[in-house]
């Protein structure tokens, strides 16, 4: 187990191994988001009504909120099979030919973090999107040609942790385009509850809000929360989590109760007493805490920002005074040293 890693939003191993288990298969079982899955629910009853697969979907978010959770669901609810790929695994275009030649009408494709896909195999999906039809080029030299195939009637439904980087002729190919958002404290309560469930562990509902709130809005970090603090449970508490038995297992876990970890109470810390609370570069202070550039931005970065502890700036990433008062500092300003001297 690695212990700096409890927080981060990107799937540790055990996650993926859990999560299979613990994903929502219904819409109703879906946990918050109530206006996304009303809307979704409008467009799988339109869509059953009238005998036809749903539009293609684009769903977007940061990690761990969903995204693939709720493509299998759209795929469960319209009853058709669910084939999923990825951006990266997509590397020419004959390789989303033979995933997309290979579907059956009514099929759900999910597409995840699309924006990756290369883009001479991006063209190749305009069309099938578009018209239901593969446009490619066969052979090479002189006796390349091009040939159309007819696909089957599909629904496309992309994943994207960046939406700014899809392409906007592809994100406009898209019927729907919908965006999750971090989730508050008492959805993410019931999601402890309903995976404590599925996990055979007896919470509490004040230990279920003691996880919510310190979960960082995402039920990923929820669900890693519950089996570190079952597992504290099972050892120190008979097996049963309670508010006093989470904050015990946070606590030794060093999750503190704003959700920040031994990593990004670092980076706070290293703005704040290495860099005299920034400005300072990304890589630099990457390098001042030991991870690197891009997990630092992508994993630890959104939160610190969203709970106002740092801000970005054009000369780099400053601590709010907000950010210094969570490790327990005033911040220091230059008038205040002026009037010091
Ligand atoms: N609304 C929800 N209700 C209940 N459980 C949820 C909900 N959203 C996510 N989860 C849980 O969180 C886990 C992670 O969700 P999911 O894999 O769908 O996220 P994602 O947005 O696809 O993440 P990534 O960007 O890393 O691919 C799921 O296995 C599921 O257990
Ligand atoms: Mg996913």
């Amino acid at each position: 187990m690695r212990e700096e890693g409890l927080l981060v939003t990107a799937p540790t191993p055990e996650d993926l191994e859990v999560e299979a288990g613990l994903r929502p298969r219904r819409i109703d079982e879906f946990v918050g988001q109530a206006e996304l899955k009303e809307r979704l629910s409008i467009l799988i009853e339109a869509a059953h009504s009238r005998d036809e697969p749903v539009d293609h979907l684009l769903f977007s978010g940061p990690p761990g909120l969903g995204k693939t959770s709720l493509a299998g669901i759209v795929a469960t609810e319209m009853g058709a099979s669910f084939r999923s790929t990825s951006g990266p695994a997509l590397d020419r275009p004959g390789d989303l030919a033979a995933v997309i030649t290979n579907l059956d009408d009514g099929d759900v494709l999910f597409i995840d973090e699309i924006h990756r896909l290369p883009r001479q195999v991006e063209e190749v999906l305009y069309p099938a999107m578009e018209d239901g039809q593969l446009d490619i080029v066969v052979g090479k030299g002189p006796a390349a040609r091009s040939i159309k195939i007819d696909l089957p009637d599909f629904t496309l439904i992309g994943a994207t942790t960046r939406v700014g980087r899809v392409a906007p002729p592809l994100r406009d190919r898209f019927g729907y385009v919908a965006r999750l958002d971090y989730y508050a404290a008492d959805d993410l309560a019931a999601i402890v509850v309903r995976s404590a469930g599925l996990l055979n562990t007896q919470v509490t509902p004040e230990g279920s809000r003691v996880i919510a709130r310190r979960s960082r809005g995402t039920p990923r970090i929820a669900n890693r929360l519950l089996r570190r603090v079952r597992d504290y449970a099972a050892v120190r508490a008979d097996d049963v989590v309670d508010d006093e038995t989470a904050n015990n297992a946070l606590e030794m876990f060093e999750v503190d109760e704003l959700g920040l970890d031994k990593v990004d109470r670092a980076i706070l810390g290293a703005i704040v007493s290495k860099f005299g609370g920034g400005p300072v570069g990304l890589s630099t202070l990457a390098i001042a805490v030991g991870e690197d550039p891009e997990t630092v931005e992508d994993a630890y970065e959104p939160f610190l920002i969203l709970e106002g502890l740092i801000q970005r700036t054009p000369r780099g990433r400053i601590a709010t005074e907000r950010g210094y008062a969570h490790i327990g500092l005033d911040p220091v300003r230059p008038t205040d040293q002026a009037t010091l001297l």
